[in-house]
């Protein structure tokens, strides 16, 4: 018996990987976080036990992991995204550990990479950034220190700000002093969902533009400005004069 820790991916139930998908099709047993994994994603499971977490307590949730071990079932536990990202797996391993429950990680396709697919963008542009900052903002939770926004900002790296939605306006003045104004910074709802939306804009006009929204929440903020960056130069990767190991007689 195993519990899966599988990333169901952003929302579109073809961002699963295949391992997934397969796990969730043949577990008896569905643990999904339903405020985020879309119930189409189970799509095609024939488990007899399904539960959406989003009401349950850890306890709650331990619990049913471990009836389902004593019953010798699979479980397939489905989180959004990627499970490593804001998944909050970490405490659930370390009480599987604690009872020897076997455990596996099946990673997704987490937000950030859906909402630069969206974009059309990289995130990682020769000369302009080369580092991309996932990170969260909220006061539910505190930071740890050192890692204020503002204390991220000072890199000036790309950013990926989760849970950050409705606190915009504190984010864009903690952003301005490190990026300036004419920043580019988007705010993605719900990307791969069938309402997706976006806006882009900059770190001068973007509240404005998400006034006329309603991103209450599932949006991720994206900040850089490989999001528009104008003249920018090619990788190494693809010159022809670099050579390496694929390439060794180029150039
Ligand atoms: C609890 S975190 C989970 C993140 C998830 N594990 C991942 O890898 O994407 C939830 C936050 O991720 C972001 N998020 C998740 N799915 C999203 C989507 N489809 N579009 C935009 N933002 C999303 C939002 O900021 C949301 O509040």
């Amino acid at each position: 018996m195993t519990v899966y820790f599988i990333g169901a991916g952003p929302g579109d139930p073809e961002l699963i990987t295949v391992k997934g998908q397969r796990l969730i099709h043949n577990c008896p047993v569905i643990l999904y976080a339903g405020s985020l994994v879309p119930e189409a994603v189970l799509q095609g499971h024939c488990a007899e036990q399904v539960v959406n977490t989003a009401e349950l307590h850890l306890d709650e949730i331990i619990e049913l992991l471990r009836q389902a071990h004593e019953r010798g079932q699979d479980v397939a536990r489905v989180h959004s995204g990627d499970p490593s990202l804001y998944g909050a797996i970490g405490e659930q391993i370390r009480e599987l550990r604690t009872l020897g429950i076997p455990f596996e990680i099946i990673p997704g396709v987490t937000a950030t990479a859906a909402c630069a697919a969206l974009l059309e963008s990289e995130l990682t542009l020769p000369g302009i950034a080369q580092t991309v900052i996932l990170t969260r903002y909220g006061t539910t939770s505190p930071m740890p220190e050192g890692e204020q926004l503002h204390d991220l900002a000072r890199h000036r790296a790309t950013l990926a700000i989760h849970l950050g939605v409705r606190h915009l306006p504190a984010i864009i003045c903690e952003l301005l002093p490190h990026y300036g104004a004419d920043c580019p910074i988007a705010v993605i709802h719900r990307a791969s969902w069938p309402d997706q939306d976006w806006v882009l804009g900059t770190l001068a006009d973007i509240e404005a533009k998400v006034a006329t929204k309603d991103f209450r929440r599932t949006a991720l903020i994206l900040v850089g400005h490989v999001l528009n960056p104008g003249a920018f130069a090619e990788s190494a990767l693809y010159d022809a004069a670099h050579r390496h190991l694929y390439r060794p007689g180029c150039g």
